[in-house]
């Protein structure tokens, strides 16, 4: 496959900002001092391509990915698009300014372009927004949204005030875990609220497939671009892999460039059916 970079294909979000459509995840880096090297020299590789949004969140490493991520992005940061997610127990309406300000803080920035609800259990969804409305305000965030909310999640946030100004919503989403496409996606392209897919190879599972593993020998492509072009291929959908290694960079930033034929959907299709009956979203 060729190495060539073409442009980046980009998502528009609901407030009209421009975002690439591939993006870095960074769960797990961080946390262990002798990978600290290699992660930073991933993330940066794949700034340097193009894969500018970066999503972190205070929970993970206990607040030291977000450090790495501080760390990674000095130098860049006006380049990058950075999301960080509050856990529910810091969303209430006192403790959301405090979380937002410890993210702030370790990822060495004075604001975030998206904060995420990172999933709702219980969380008040009316104090939720109003925190966020607030921090927007104040120029501490630019934008703010969702993770691992269903359909009758989006729904309850769309009855909120201002609870239509989410931005997206964060949810797994790859071959293997089509479970979004039964409603919410729907839901979602209908209202023009772009997903964000995690997970994106499904723990690895997707890259020992006989049916990606077709798809990617008849490109000369590798499985792992396979399953991100196909995300790529789907309406609206922002993906974060994420890479600790710099070749995994470079390797998921080339999927941008690998086009589908309508024979390689439909292998996948017939391999990876979508939901035929109601199906609630999965976590990881
Ligand atoms: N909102 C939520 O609840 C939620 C939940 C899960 C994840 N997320 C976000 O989504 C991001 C991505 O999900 P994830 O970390 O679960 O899994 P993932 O991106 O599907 O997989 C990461 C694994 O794939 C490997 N990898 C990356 N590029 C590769 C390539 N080109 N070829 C082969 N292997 C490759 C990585 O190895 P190396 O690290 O060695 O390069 C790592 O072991 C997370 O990092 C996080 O930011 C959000």
């Amino acid at each position: 496959m060729s190495t060539l970079h073409h442009e980046m294909p980009m998502i528009k979000l609901p407030n009209g900002v421009l975002v690439p459509a591939l993006g870095q995840g960074t769960w797990r880096m961080g946390e262990d001092p002798a990978h600290k090297a290699n992660e930073i020299k991933a993330l940066r590789t794949g700034i340097d391509l193009g894969m500018t949004l970066i999503d972190t969140a205070e929970m993970y490493g206990s607040g030291k990915t977000e450090r790495l991520v501080g760390d990674a992005i000095q130098g860049a940061r006006e380049k990058v698009f950075l999301v960080s997610k509050v856990v529910p127990l810091h969303a209430g309406r006192l403790d959301l300014a405090n979380a937002c300000e410890g993210s702030l803080r370790r990822l060495r920035t004075d604001r975030l372009d998206l904060y995420l609800l990172h999933w709702r259990n219980g969380a008040s969804l009316p104090s939720v927004v109003d925190g966020f409305e607030r921090l927007r305000e104040q120029g501490k965030i630019r934008s703010w949204g969702v993770s691992n909310f269903d359909l009758e999640d989006m729904e309850d946030l769309r009855k909120v005030p201002h609870g239509a100004e989410v931005a997206t919503n964060q949810v797994l989403y790859n071959l293997m875990n089509r479970e979004c496409e039964w409603a919410l996606e729907p839901w979602c392209r209908a209202r023009d609220i772009p997903l964000m897919a995690y997970t994106p190879f499904a723990d690895g599972a997707l890259l020992r497939h006989p049916a990606v593993i077709r798809v990617a020998e008849a490109h000369s492509a590798t499985r792992a671009q396979v399953a991100l072009a196909w995300l790529l291929n789907q309406h609206a959908v922002m993906v974060i892999p994420k890479a600790s290694d710099a070749r995994h960079a470079r390797e998921n930033r080339a999927a941008a460039e690998l086009r589908l034929t309508t024979e390689d959907l439909n292998q996948l299709e017939r391999a990876f059916p979508p939901p035929r009956r109601a199906t609630s979203l999965k976590v990881a």
